[in-house]
């Protein structure tokens, strides 16, 4: 079979071009080179983390196809003890080793294995770091990561059913995810929440608090990293804090939150319209980024052959970790919303709103002034 020669990170990689040409979950072994910004985000997350311990980590890759998140940890981030990789598929698992081969790396530096993920996970506990990348959702290895992960370990979850959690298939969200999604100018950012919010439900059954150290939504997938606590003091402070209720106007783009424990206080007539409020969840309403990773992953970019991509979307994210709304305006769906007969610059919006960007959306903006602020704001610019 003739293989083709894939450079990525520090890693290079050998895969049957057939792969490459039509990327789906029936290939031999799957590559996808569109998710190179999830395994450099991967690398440079476990730099800024590695730094935390006075001693080497044990990381996990549970679903590792060809082997290139493995390969690329073990090359790009110091301090690894040892990468445990597992694979279903004999298949994926021959292509593994052939890749771990040409990179030449130490054969004490990995084990393998060839089970379902979650008997893998469970039968090598514990784990500094845990990796779960499947096709689709990441549902089925949830209970076994919360329960092979080292205290103050981390996790990173990528997701790529991306539809039901941003309400293209609301009914496969509620059963799957157990809420509800929302069509709204930030439904992907609703989306990934609704994610989180999973992760957190499972893990906190245990009394394991979760911090959300970063997260982000690209193309076709979501991924977000974790890093697990202990105490059921410490999970009832997050649950009180992180999981609630997003209220939504339709009409006027009006939108806030409620704790999942504060029905008492819920009214459904829009505070600024008096339209009736639609709502998503139960979702993650804490924050999506530790300020200080993300700072320092985005100065771990000049270290390392990352892509264009992943520094393009650190730089944004950089910004908009700088104030962790839940949910932003774009200014279409203002200029819709409120009929303006034309749309303010960028460059005004974001000096008068006191604005940052989003990774959410290229026209997105977050503002810490009030509902109110930002539409008569918004109208004044357009001097409407
Ligand atoms: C999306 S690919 C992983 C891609 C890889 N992590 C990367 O960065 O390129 C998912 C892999 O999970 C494997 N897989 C699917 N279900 C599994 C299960 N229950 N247990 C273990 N491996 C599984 C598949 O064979 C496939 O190789
Ligand atoms: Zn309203």
């Amino acid at each position: 079979m003739s293989l083709t020669k894939v450079k990525e990170g520090l890693a290079i990689l050998e895969v049957p071009q057939k792969v490459l040409n039509h990327i789906t979950e029936k290939n031999e072994v799957f590559y996808n080179p569109v998710m190179a910004i999830s395994r450099d985000l991967t690398v440079l997350l476990l730099r800024v983390f590695v730094r935390e311990k006075d001693r080497p980590i044990k990381v996990a890759d549970p679903l590792t196809a060809s082997a290139i998140r493995a390969i690329r940890i073990i090359k790009e981030v110091p301090n690894v003890e040892k990468v445990f990789i597992n694979d279903l598929s004999e298949k994926a698992l021959d292509f593994a080793k052939h890749n771990l081969e040409i990179n030449r790396i130490d054969p004490s530096k990995v084990e393998l294995y060839n089970e379902t993920a979650e008997v893998f996970l469970l039968k090598t506990k514990y784990y500094d770091y845990i990796d779960i990348d499947p096709f689709g959702s990441p549902v089925d290895f949830l209970d076994a990561v919360a329960k092979s992960l080292a205290h103050k370990g981390v996790a990173g979850f990528t997701a790529t059913d991306t539809a039901p959690l941003s309400a293209t298939y609301p009914k496969t969200c509620l059963r799957r995810y157990f809420a509800k999604p929302i069509e709204n100018e930030f439904y992907h950012e609703v989306g990934l929440r609704i994610l989180i919010k999973k992760i957190a439900e499972v893990f906190f059954q245990y009394d394991i608090p979760i911090e959300v150290l970063f997260s982000y939504s690209y193309k076709h997938h979501f991924r977000v990293f974790v890093k697990r606590y202990r105490g059921a003091k410490r999970t009832d402070e997050v649950f009180k804090t992180s999981v609630g209720y997003l209220l939504y106007c339709h009409k006027c783009l009006y939108r806030t939150t409620l704790p999942f424990t504060d029905f008492r206080s819920l009214d459904l007539r829009c505070p600024f319209c008096g339209h009736v409020l639609d709502w998503a969840g139960p979702l993650w309403i804490g924050n999506l980024w530790n300020t200080s990773y993300v700072e320092e992953m985005a100065k771990e970019t000049a270290n390392l052959p990352v892509s264009e991509e992943t520094k393009k979307l650190l730089k944004v994210v950089l910004q908009e970790s700088q104030l962790q709304t839940v949910g932003f305006y774009t200014s279409s769906a203002l200029g819709k919303a409120f009929k303006l007969p034309s749309l303010p610059s960028k460059r005004e919006l974001f000096k008068k709103l006191k604005a940052v960007p989003t990774h959410f959306s290229g026209e997105g903006f977050r503002t810490p002034l009030s509902h109110k602020e930002v539409i008569e704001k918004v109208k004044k610019m357009v001097g409407f």
